[in-house]
């Protein structure tokens, strides 16, 4: 670890900040070395995926003085996978238990060095066997996780809940993210234990839903969403989709191609005008959402640095 009173120059600012691009940090060689001599010795590196802020919240309270955030959609699309630190986290959001499938394909190709590595797991209301399944996942991968744990926060999954009242309820966020820290800092080496209900719970929700656990939610964004004529051509959704599927067209904006459906696009629309397709034979949206009105961004996240951590149009 190598920390200085030095005033920061813009890129080491930004680097801190975790609004770095990724791609213009890794090295030409494909390795992000933290040892390297040309920037300075960082120990800790925290991969994040995001749709609503939660998991780039979390991945910055999480952040000591000489932490590389690094958004792990910018990384799949610049291709850069070698990473070597002292420490080496991951952050994302649980999706039906599991994680989100391009956290899933960068885990298959990350090639990660370090003598720590952790894993924390945003959840909303149920986090089942999210643990067990981030420590197959990555095991079949070649990692080990030394620590896994969980922590709850909003749950944006609109077809179940209405974002005005998820926001209204304390889910001691704050105390959790003391809990977590305080085991990081002496490198605690456990995972959060699983239930039998808890892994029923998730073998019934695979039964129900269909899902390939092998994916999870990968869905196609022109079956599942739609933008209605109050839409003003902003272009927001084109920057925070974490898989850059929208494009402002000559015959309005346009969403397809494979979806993580982490709903960036839906909840950060300043008019609400992308909703859900009306889908009555899908087990998921069969019942359509909660609160139409009701959208969701972490109060701590702005909209630039969701676009930042998301953007594709690079
Ligand atoms: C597609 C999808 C599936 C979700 N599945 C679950 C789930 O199985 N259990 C749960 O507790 N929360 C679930 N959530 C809620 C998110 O995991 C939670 O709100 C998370 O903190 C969002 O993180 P973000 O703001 O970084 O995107 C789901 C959300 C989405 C969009
Ligand atoms: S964010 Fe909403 S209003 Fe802006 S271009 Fe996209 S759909 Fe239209
Ligand atoms: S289309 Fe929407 S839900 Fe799908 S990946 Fe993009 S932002 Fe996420």
């Amino acid at each position: 670890m190598m920390e200085t009173n030095r005033k920061l120059n813009r890129r080491e600012a930004l680097k801190r900040m975790g609004l770095l691009v990724a791609g213009s940090v890794a090295a030409a060689s494909g390795t992000f070395a933290l040892s390297s001599c040309s920037v300075p010795k960082l120990r800790r590196i925290i991969f994040y995926f995001t749709g609503t802020g939660n998991c780039l919240y979390v991945a910055r309270q999480l952040a000591t003085e000489s932490t590389t955030l690094l958004s792990i959609p910018q990384l799949v699309k610049q291709g850069n996978y070698d990473f070597e630190a002292d420490e080496i986290g991951i952050v994302y959001p649980i999706y039906g238990h599991m994680p989100p499938y391009m956290v899933r394909q960068f885990i298959q190709k990350a090639r990660l060095k370090a003598g720590y590595k952790f894993a924390v797991l945003t959840f909303g209301a149920r986090k089942c066997n999210a643990v067990e399944i981030w420590d197959e996942a990555a095991r079949k991968a070649g990692h080990t996780f030394d620590y896994i744990t969980t922590i709850i926060m909003v749950d944006n999954w609109l077809p179940n809940f209405d974002m005005n009242e998820q926001m209204k309820l304390d889910k001691h966020i704050p105390e959790s993210l003391q809990r977590i820290n305080a085991d990081l800092a002496v490198r605690r080496r456990w995972h959060e234990p699983v239930t039998e209900e808890e892994r029923a719970m998730h073998a019934g929700f695979m039964a129900y839903t269909g899902l390939d656990p092998e994916k999870g939610f990968v869905m196609k964004s022109e079956k599942y969403f739609r933008v209605t004529d109050r839409c003003v051509d902003c272009g927001i959704c084109t920057y925070v989709c974490p898989r850059g599927n929208y494009s402002l067209t000559s015959r309005g904006v346009k969403a397809e191609g494979d979806c993580e459906f982490c709903f960036a696009c839906i909840h950060n629309c300043p008019q609400k005008a992308i909703q859900f397709a009306h889908l009555p034979d899908d087990p998921l949206l069969a019942r359509g959402e909660v609160n139409p009105d009701a959208r969701y961004r972490n109060e701590h996240i702005s909209l630039y640095d969701l676009k930042a951590a998301n953007n594709q149009l690079l």
